[in-house]
């Protein structure tokens, strides 16, 4: 088979090397792709979203299967304009993909379907917003209601800070058009948890579940970011939990989709807090998370290929979906200034020496060559994964591979994995 990858992510070099395992692959492009995806991939110099191009490509190349990474093409209707082609796609149509675009619509389909999640209220003019604000207690949570690169979500300490949130986005317009109403919801306390799964509209096959770092130093300190590391399994999901995510989450929110006539296909990603009072849905995303896909699909066992032919013909309970028992850990590498800027042009070296541990991939993120060397090009540069029998021993393994790779300011944590480590993971 032919298949396009849309996307140039350190999530889409997983995916690619991933489905680089297949036997059923012929050949496979990704669409930029990046100088590591370069070492397994075509790559085709189309950007993600330019979705009219990346069509004509498809037609003209005959692709067997598109699969999308990035959500912006996918809220854009990337799906739907492939399927009308008649070409076949992985992933949720523009209406379906509304779940990540629009949290007010998520939140619409959360209440809707019964699905455990904050209290909320959506408002498209600041003054309701703010005197809705006066009633509430600290910390305030205020979230822009479309997509805003994961800076859409301010959590205000003061009321001051609050009230400011909301002008900014309502009045000022920062964010731009996503920000033509905001969701002020509860604060919710507790730990945070990343649950994923495949899904063909009707059947759902849940993934591993992981865990996301998204402060930037050590002890969760710091500004956010895209995500500086991550871990599988995440102890905090009990089996209990597992099948609580399932029937209260996931399961509802598919069968209530299919009910509305808006069907859901891809991966459903709800990122959940485990609250004292049980889960509690914070977000939904549309795709595959980013660094947490690395850990996930360096366990799964199966043919990552098979499973996205297998949702876009509707045929998931047909298909194999084995995870290993081992743990996997994401080290993020990222550039100095990051997260608020970049650094650009720095010469990395020992990625091949890190590679040389059994069990370790490097995946690029924000990576390019410059006369013929490897230079950062992002704010994450790359995610140092290791996969092993324990969550110890793939950290330990992760940092030996860290330790070999350089570039001039580098910034990673020290601390990926350690919750799981004080909740006892070490014996799993
Ligand atoms: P979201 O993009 O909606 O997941 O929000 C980004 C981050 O903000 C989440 O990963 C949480 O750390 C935090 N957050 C979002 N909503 C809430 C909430 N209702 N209560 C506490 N923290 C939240
Ligand atoms: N790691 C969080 C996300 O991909 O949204």
């Amino acid at each position: 088979m032919k298949v396009l990858l849309v996307g140039g992510g350190g999530r889409e070099h997983a995916m690619a090397w991933k489905l680089a395992h297949s036997p059923r692959l012929e050949k496979l492009y990704v669409a930029p792709g990046n100088p590591g995806i370069a070492h397994i991939a075509e790559c085709v110099d189309i950007a993600a979203d330019a979705i009219d191009e990346l069509l004509s490509f498809a037609t003209r190349e005959a692709i067997d299967l598109t699969v999308v990474g990035p959500e912006v093409p996918l809220t854009m209707g990337i799906v739907d304009r492939f399927a009308e082609a008649g070409l076949k796609v992985f992933g949720p149509s523009r209406e379906a993909a509304r779940l990540e675009g629009s949290k007010a619509f998520s939140k619409e389909m959360m209440t809707r379907f019964g699905i455990p999640t904050a209290a909320a209220h959506a408002f498209t003019e600041s003054a309701p917003a703010l005197t809705y604000l006066a009633d509430m207690t600290a910390p305030y949570v205020i979230k822009a209601d479309g997509l805003a690169a994961g800076k859409g979500v301010i959590i205000a300490e003061t009321l001051e800070q609050a009230q400011h949130a909301v002008r900014e986005i309502l009045d000022e317009r920062v964010f731009g058009a996503a920000g033509a109403r905001v969701v002020i919801e509860e604060f919710l306390v507790g730990e945070e948890v990343s649950y994923l799964a495949f899904t063909d509209g009707e059947h759902i096959v849940p993934m591993v579940s992981a865990q996301d770092h998204k402060r930037i130093f050590d002890g969760d300190k710091g500004p956010n970011t895209g995500g500086m590391g991550a871990y599988s399994p995440a102890p905090v999901m009990t089996p209990e939990l597992e099948t609580a995510a399932f029937e209260q989450v996931l399961r509802p929110m598919i069968d209530g989709m299919r009910g509305m006539g808006v069907p859901y296909k891809g991966i459903l990603y709800a990122g959940l807090m485990i609250t004292p009072k049980g889960i509690k849905v914070l977000e939904f995303n549309c795709r595959f998370g980013d660094p947490e896909t690395q850990p996930i699909l360096s366990r799964l066992d199966s043919d990552l290929l098979d499973i996205c032919l297998a949702s876009v013909n509707g045929t998931l309970d047909q298909t194999d979906v084995t995870w290993s028992s081992d743990a996997a850990v994401c080290v993020v590498m990222a550039s100095a200034g990051y997260p608020e800027t970049s650094t650009r042009g720095c010469e990395i070296t020992g990625i091949e020496d890190a590679e040389g541990y059994d069990g370790v991939n490097v995946f690029h993120a924000g990576t390019a060559r410059q006369n013929g060397k490897l230079v950062t090009a992002g704010g994450r540069v790359l995610g140092v994964t290791a996969r092993s029998k324990t969550v110890r021993k793939a950290i330990d393994l992760a940092y030996n591979a860290v330790a070999r790779v350089r570039f001039e300011g580098m910034q990673f944590r020290r601390d990926i994995g350690a919750r799981a480590i004080r909740r006892g993971g070490s014996r799993k």
